[in-house]
Formats: C-alpha cells, structure tokens, sequence
C-alpha cells in the first residue's frame, strides 16, 4: 500500500486533506495524525476490522487495548453507560488535554478495540487537526501512538513514517507535537481512582478536581516486578535499537561514571552514545553526545525524549548512557519513560 503524506498548515485551508482522511477511517482503514502528545494511529473505533488493523500495523499485542478518540463531551455518555461523576470533573477540568479515563464500556465498543476489556479509555485531544480528523470521521477514533510496538511514540510525521510507511493510508503531517510524551492515563473504575500511566497531567493536578488519587505501583520503578494495570505498560517500550543504561546521582559523580562506562565499552569495541544536559555535555567523551535540554526545563526534555532516543538509532550506537532527570511533576513520566526504554538499567552512583 502505498502511504500518502499530507502536510497540514492550516485545518481550515486544508479542510479537502482532512475530510479525504476522514473518509479514509469511515471506510476502514488507518491514518496517522498529530495530537498535542504524540502522533496517532487512527481507525474506527465502533468497527471491529479496522481496530483489528491497528494491531497488524503496529505488530502490537491484541491484548492491548486502545484509546478511543473523542471531539465532543456528550460522545462519552455514549461509550459508556456508568460514569461515574469523577469523569465529568476530570474531562470538565481537563479535556481537551492530555488526560485519558477508563470507565465501563458498553456494547457499541467492540472488544476488538478494547483489547477483550470490559472497560474503555477515552481522551478528547487538544490539537485542532485532530479535533478536525475525528469529527470527519464519526467522532470515535481509536489510536495508539503511531509507532511500531516497542519502538518510541513519535513526535514527527518523519517517524510516523520511518516505522508504518507501506503500512497505512496516509499520514497528516502537522508538524512536532507539543508535549512529546503520552496522556496520563487515570482509571475511574477503581474504587479510588488510579494513575496509571503519568503524563502531563500529575497526581497533583488531578486531586486537585476529584481528591483521592493512587499511584498503580506496577508503573513505580522500584516496583517492576509488580503488573502493571494497563496492559501496555508491561511490553518492553519506547526503546531505541542501542541498548540503553541510566545514571542516577550527584551531578560530578554521574558524569565520571558515564565517562568510567564509555571508556570501557569503547575498549569492548562499542560505538558509545551518551544523553546528557546543556549543563553537562561538553564535559562527556563518547561517540556521540546529544543534549536533552536545560536540565530544569522538564516540558523541553520531554519534548525530545522520544526524538533523541531515535536519532541514536540513525549513528548505529551500541550503547547509550544517559543522566536521570528529576521526578517532580512531568519528571516522573520522564523517568517512567526512560526507564521502561531502559529495560529498568539503573546504575546508582
Ligand atoms: O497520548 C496518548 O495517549 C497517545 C495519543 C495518540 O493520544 N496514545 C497512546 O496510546 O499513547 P497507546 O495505545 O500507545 O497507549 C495506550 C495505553 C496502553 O498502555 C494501554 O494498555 C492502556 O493505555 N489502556 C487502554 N485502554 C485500557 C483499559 N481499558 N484498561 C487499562 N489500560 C488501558
Ligand atoms: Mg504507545
């Protein structure tokens, strides 16, 4: 198949493109698209087949269940027929937003899209193209984050393409995203409602609206050996092809150890990389170097992680070490990030 990429500057001057995708998804098939968090990959949300695809496009476990796109508040009564009053707090305070809640599903979501759950998570984005896509296309679009399963989310319609190209229909190309890491995921179902993937939106921020929020402790780093409650969050994720280490310590300390480690592969005959800050670049010898950000910036390195992570992947590093970022606010789903990029590597120094 071949993949058309359409560049969108404008929703209104390029309403065509959009309605074009949107028949796209009415008729079935898949189209990738912007949101504030990461790209989306789109199908029908009320249509079993087209659900189906999104797993055979992204070679992603069927058990993992999606989230279903929305552009109206009144569209989530219809996806579920017992909400509880948290989520029209939560969708009051925060839609459209990076925000994503699981409540009971009902029989118009087939099970296909919520991987065999009897719940749904659903999210109304807060980017105007894809506001624009799902109303074109009915108004339920389910969509997992444009990769291919394993590999980071994408922030540009470039990795969109390096991973599903030949793959879908089309890609709509509104530039980088905002934020560059994925929706908070808070699960209503839950006799007090639970954090299960952290994002943009904190613990904080939440209990500001609703009181009580948990943690699931299956998404805490020392807890790994735990489950985690969304299904997706126990597969090996967001990794770079390199095998990739985290350092964790006082600033002096973590930079002699990066360089201790990069010594070392280096002699194993390694091509070595190394993440570190605008504060600490100039100071690391490795094959290539890449800074995330200004170490107190956390919303700028969020919005390279996933980038950085796969420019590695186009040097043919061996190796990545890289510096931990502090876990105030969006820091926590940094690390969350990383670590799980990581396969849980943490050396403490
Ligand atoms: O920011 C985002 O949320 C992006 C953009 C495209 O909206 N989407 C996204 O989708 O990250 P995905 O499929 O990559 O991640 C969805 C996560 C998975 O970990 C999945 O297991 C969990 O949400 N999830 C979905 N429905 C669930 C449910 N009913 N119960 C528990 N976890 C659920
Ligand atoms: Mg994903």
């Amino acid at each position: 198949m071949d993949t058309k990429i359409e560049k969108i500057r404008n929703c209104l001057l390029d309403a065509e493109k959009i309605r074009t995708a949107g028949a796209i998804i009415r008729a079935g098939g898949l189209v990738a698209f912007p949101t504030e968090t990461v790209y989306g990959l789109g199908a029908d949300a009320l249509n079993a087949c087209a659900a189906r695809k999104i797993y055979e496009a992204k070679g992603r476990p069927s058990d993992n269940p999606l989230i279903v796109h929305i552009a109206r508040f009144s569209d989530l009564e219809r996806l579920s027929a017992a909400l509880p009053s948290s989520a029209k707090r939560l969708s009051e305070a925060f839609w459209p937003g990076p925000l994503t809640i699981i409540v009971q599903k009902n029989e118009i979501v087939p099970y296909e899209t919520t991987g065999g759950m009897d719940t749904v998570a659903v999210r109304m984005p807060n980017h105007p193209v894809a506001l624009a896509l799902i109303r074109e296309s009915g108004g339920f679009v389910a969509a997992p984050s444009a990769n291919s399963s394993g590999r980071p989310s994408p922030t540009l319609a470039g990795h969109v393409a390096d991973d599903l190209d030949g793959r879908i229909s089309m890609i709509l190309d509104g530039g980088q995203v905002g934020i560059g890491i994925e929706s908070t995921i808070i699960d209503l179902t839950e006799e007090i409602p639970t954090i299960l993937r952290p994002g943009y939106i904190t613990r904080e921020m939440l209990q500001e609206v609703i009181g009580e929020v948990r943690i699931d402790p299956g998404i805490l780093a020392s807890d790994c050996t735990k489950k985690p409650k969304a299904p997706g969050m126990k597969y090996k994720h967001y990794a770079p092809r390199a095998e990739l280490i985290l350092v964790e310590g006082e600033e002096e300390r973590v930079v002699s150890k990066i360089n201790e480690l990069s010594g070392q592969a280096f002699c194993d005959g390694k091509r070595v990389g190394v993440i570190g800050t605008d504060e600490t670049c100039a100071r690391y010898q490795a094959h290539v170097v890449i800074s995330i950000g200004v170490r107190s910036d956390e919303e700028a390195i969020a919005r390279r992680l996933y980038k950085v992570l796969r420019e590695f992947d186009e040097m043919d590093i061996d190796i990545i070490y890289s510096e931990s970022f502090a876990t105030p606010n969006i820091g926590q789903a940094i690390m969350n990030r990383l670590l799980k990029a990581a396969g849980y590597q943490l050396i403490r120094v």
